[in-house]
């Protein structure tokens, strides 16, 4: 394990290799940002939680995700902070870095995630010595409506009074969460929008570029102590756009079928009047009014005067391209799994 020595001191003494706690290792986010701050010669920990059916295994071959070169840590971040603290040791850390985020999105999931087991980790982590801490947010928390964004702002001011310096990184959409049609349209399905498919726009965030940007705001001072909201290259895109680009790409005439929002408004309402009676309904109410989100917000910087969103306003960064992410899941070289999906192939949306 990685310890304070002569030779990781402060993040503020300009040394460049340092000992990092990971905890979200795991996640689509959490890898690309592993590889990355192991890329930049940090002695990476990655605080996990180990599945039931990987009990017994080693820990490098239970999380083949992880490269062999960081050191794998069981542990549960729902437990007390004093707990965490106490499975460390002796072990100390300069920095944690944290992608940890409910998978579900729902109310219990996201207070319980987003919120108290990243809290849990910060005390302890503070306990353990870090100066600085990066978080993975969401640009979307700038315009809270969902249980999910609550729990992540209250998370960020927890980070931002805590004493520490700190990154709080709020990227745009995800590759993964604008590829779920990109199968159906290579079966000669049109490609569904809602409304006319312009009523948002994003500037979509490789996870390299992303891992690679998390990574810098671990030395970076001049991103230290500020809110970051980061988009991909290029100019801001309309789903209708990335439709097109599918069907020139597969050879096909454009085909759209277009979704009315107000099927989102109706099962918001129903679905959060029976909530409101069965407690049973309240995580499909979450998820209605998620879907409903995502297809009528930008993930653009909101600009807080006028709450339009405003493309040329979001940050930009790194070189990767959606264009060129979907060339690469068309002929094969690229794969993202089911369970990364968008709004319409599993009626629910990633987080933003
Ligand atoms: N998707 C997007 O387009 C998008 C855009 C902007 C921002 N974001 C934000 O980026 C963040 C990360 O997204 P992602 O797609 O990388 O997430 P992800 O792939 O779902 O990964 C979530 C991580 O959190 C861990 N985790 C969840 N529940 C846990 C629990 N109970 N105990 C221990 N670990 C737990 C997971 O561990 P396991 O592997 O053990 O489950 C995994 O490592 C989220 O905050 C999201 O809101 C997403």
């Amino acid at each position: 394990m990685p310890t304070n020595n002569a030779t990781s001191t402060s993040i503020h003494t300009n040394t460049k290799t340092l000992s990092v706690l990971v905890i979200g290792a795991t996640g689509t986010a959490g890898q690309a940002t592993v590889s990355a701050l192991l890329d930049a010669g940090h002695n990476v920990t990655c605080l996990i939680r180990q599945k039931p059916t990987l009990a017994g295994a080693s820990p490098q071959s239970a999380n083949f995700q992880l490269p062999d070169t960081v050191k794998i840590h069981y542990g549960d971040v729902t437990t007390t902070s004093s707990t965490i603290q106490a499975s460390f040791g002796t072990n100390r850390f300069d920095v944690l870095v944290s992608c940890l985020a409910s998978r579900t999105g729902v109310k219990s999931d996201a207070w319980a995630i987003d919120h108290q087991a990243q809290s849990n980790v910060l005390q302890a982590a503070r306990a353990l010595g870090i100066e600085h801490m990066v978080l993975l947010s969401a640009i979307c928390v700038q315009k809270p409506l969902l249980a999910f964004q609550h729990a992540k702002l209250a998370f960020e001011k927890e980070v931002i009074n805590s004493g520490i310096s700190y990154s709080i990184v709020r990227p745009t959409a995800f590759f993964k969460s604008l590829s779920g049609q990109v199968k159906r349209v290579e079966r000669g399905k049109p490609y569904l929008i809602f409304g006319d498919g312009k009523l948002t726009a994003c500037k979509p965030i490789s996870d390299s570029d992303l891992g690679a940007y998390m990574a810098r705001c671990v030395t970076d001072s001049t991103l230290h102590n500020k809110i970051l909201p980061i988009g991909g290259p290029g100019s801001a895109i309309t789903p209708y756009q990335q439709g097109e680009w599918l069907f020139e790409m597969t050879g096909q005439t454009p085909r759209f079928r277009s979704v009315p929002v107000v099927m989102f408004n109706v099962a918001a309402t129903i679905l959060g009047f029976l909530a409101r009676i069965n407690k049973r309904f309240e995580s499909k109410a979450e998820l209605a009014k998620i879907g409903r989100y995502y297809a009528t917000e930008s993930m653009l910087l909101l600009d807080q005067k006028t709450n339009q969103y405003d493309a040329e306003s979001t940050p930009s960064t790194g070189t990767d391209t959606l264009k060129d992410f979907y060339k690469a899941l068309l002929d094969g070289t690229q794969t993202v799994s089911q369970a990364d999906h968008a709004v319409f192939d599993k009626n629910q949306s990633d987080q933003a």
